[in-house]
């Protein structure tokens, strides 16, 4: 009989992080202060994050130990099994062997637990009684909600409206595990009444949102504010998705030609790619893809600059692929993915050739998504639809190339809480969307003049 799937046992879980800060073959520019255009400090971080946090942001130790509590919730759901597509291998009929990382087993359906967990651990251990946060489609709230009811921490979420609208039963999750979920732009805040002020049917954006939940959780000192992806630790948190894959592709004799994510900040493609980058860096032949929507494509049509993370620029500025931090994405589905910017990691690597980029519009995407329900049963979330379509072009060029190729990637999530968005697929009301090169000049006038990379 055929292996279809490799499952680790639970003390076969990775005990520590992988960080590619050590292996980076040249150095990565630093995050600016906005104000004095000089790299940011542990102080000017500290009313956002804790301090455990900022020292792991900036740590440049390859391995870091992950903690036994984190290990013990990771357990819950951990190692997730690495399986073998052989049903959409079929109706491909190209000369590829498929894997992928079972992401959406975690309890809220994604990748984003193993940094959620990790981040209400710290903050927990720091004395912190109240984490704010942002969400695009959902899985992120819901992810840091769980996290904050495990470890005793109090949850305060704003989400995108347009996704707040689209997707009642993620709210309704967050509402389970004890979070006030907050449709944003709001009233609560400065940065939310001046952008209600200007359009008060704004649609809300990641940037939005990320503005509205610093801003809740820098006045008030037991509050601190959690981001879901961009960030370094987040990142590094994310790497024991790659570390399982590579421990399970050993057990079964298989090394990837191709590992492949969706982007959106860059947190499950750097999770499932940074362990592989490594091996990349130190000589290994491999492609690492990551797969962005065409109509937020910051790393294939973005530059190479610096910017802020959100719209009311309050972060530091960060070296990264964007589109300008007023770039307002079209209302696509795959609401994790409409971010202006990109990893300063992902970025970086992009830049340096270790990863390439692709984009794929949102038709081409469900169509994949839905080629793979019908054969291989999970029903994927719109975000992972795209590492699918991207699978899809490989296995292509594999075929018209006549070359053999075995593909891995990560299966960010399931879309259970995301059927509004097939039912438009399935209905004929997603249209194609592609941005104009006018557009994104437009969007990038936010960022000129500043400092370059
Ligand atoms: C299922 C899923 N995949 C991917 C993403 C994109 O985020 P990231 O690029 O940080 O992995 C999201 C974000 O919400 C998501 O929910």
């Amino acid at each position: 009989m055929e292996q279809m799937k490799v499952v680790l046992a639970d003390n076969e879980i990775p005990r520590q992080w992988y960080n590619i800060l050590s292996d980076m073959p040249t150095p990565m520019s630093p995050p600016l202060h906005p104000g004095t255009g000089k790299p940011v400090g542990p102080e000017d971080l500290a009313p956002v994050f804790p301090m455990n946090l900022i020292e792991q942001e900036v740590a440049t130790d390859r391995w870091i130990d992950i903690p036994e509590p984190v290990l013990e919730k990771y357990l819950l759901w951990r190692p997730t099994p690495l399986c073998r597509a052989r049903n959409f291998e079929k109706i491909l009929d190209a000369p590829v062997k498929i894997y992928y990382k079972y992401e959406g087993a975690s309890p809220p359906g994604s990748h984003k637990p193993n940094t959620a967990i990790a981040q209400a651990y710290y903050n927990k251990a720091f004395g912190i009684k109240r984490l704010s946060t942002e969400t695009g489609a959902g899985q992120w709230g819901s992810a840091l909600s769980m996290a904050c009811a495990m470890f005793g921490l109090e949850c305060r979420v704003f989400m995108v409206r347009i996704s707040y609208d689209q997707k009642p039963y993620r709210r309704l999750m967050m509402a389970a595990w004890g979070t006030e979920c907050i449709p944003s732009p709001s009233d609560r805040t400065r940065a939310g009444r001046k952008i209600l002020a200007e359009n008060p049917d704004s649609p809300g954006s990641l940037g939005i949102a990320i503005s509205e939940a610093i801003e809740d959780a820098v006045g008030n000192k037991d509050s601190r504010y959690s981001l879901g992806s961009v960030l370094n630790h987040v990142l590094l948190h994310q790497t024991v998705i790659g570390l399982e894959a590579q421990k399970q592709l050993a057990q079964i004799g298989e090394y990837p030609d191709v590992v492949m994510g969706c982007a959106g900040g860059g947190s499950n493609f750097a999770g499932i790619s940074l362990p592989f980058a490594r091996d990349k860096i130190h000589g290994k032949k491999i492609s690492l893809v990551a797969a962005e929507p065409a109509s937020c494509p910051t790393l294939t049509r973005g530059p190479f600059a610096y910017d802020f993370g959100d719209t009311a620029m309050t972060t530091p500025l960060l070296p990264m692929h964007t589109l300008g931090h007023d770039f307002l994405p079209e209302s696509i589905h795959a609401g994790g993915l409409r971010f202006h910017g990109m990893a300063p990691i992902v970025s970086h690597l992009v830049k340096e050739g270790i990863a390439e980029a692709r984009a794929y519009d949102q038709i081409e995407t469900f169509t994949a998504g839905v080629k793979w329900a019908r054969s291989e049963g999970v029903i994927p979330a719109p975000e992972t639809n795209h590492a699918i379509a991207a699978v899809v072009q490989e296995a292509e060029r594999a075929k018209q190339e006549g070359k053999q190729k075995v593909i891995l990637f990560n299966f960010s999530g399931h879309g259970l809480i995301d059927l509004s968005a097939y039912d438009a697929f399935l209905s004929g009301k997603l249209t194609q969307h592609r941005l104009t090169d006018e557009e994104i000049e437009r969007a990038l006038k936010s960022i000129e003049g500043f400092p370059k990379p």
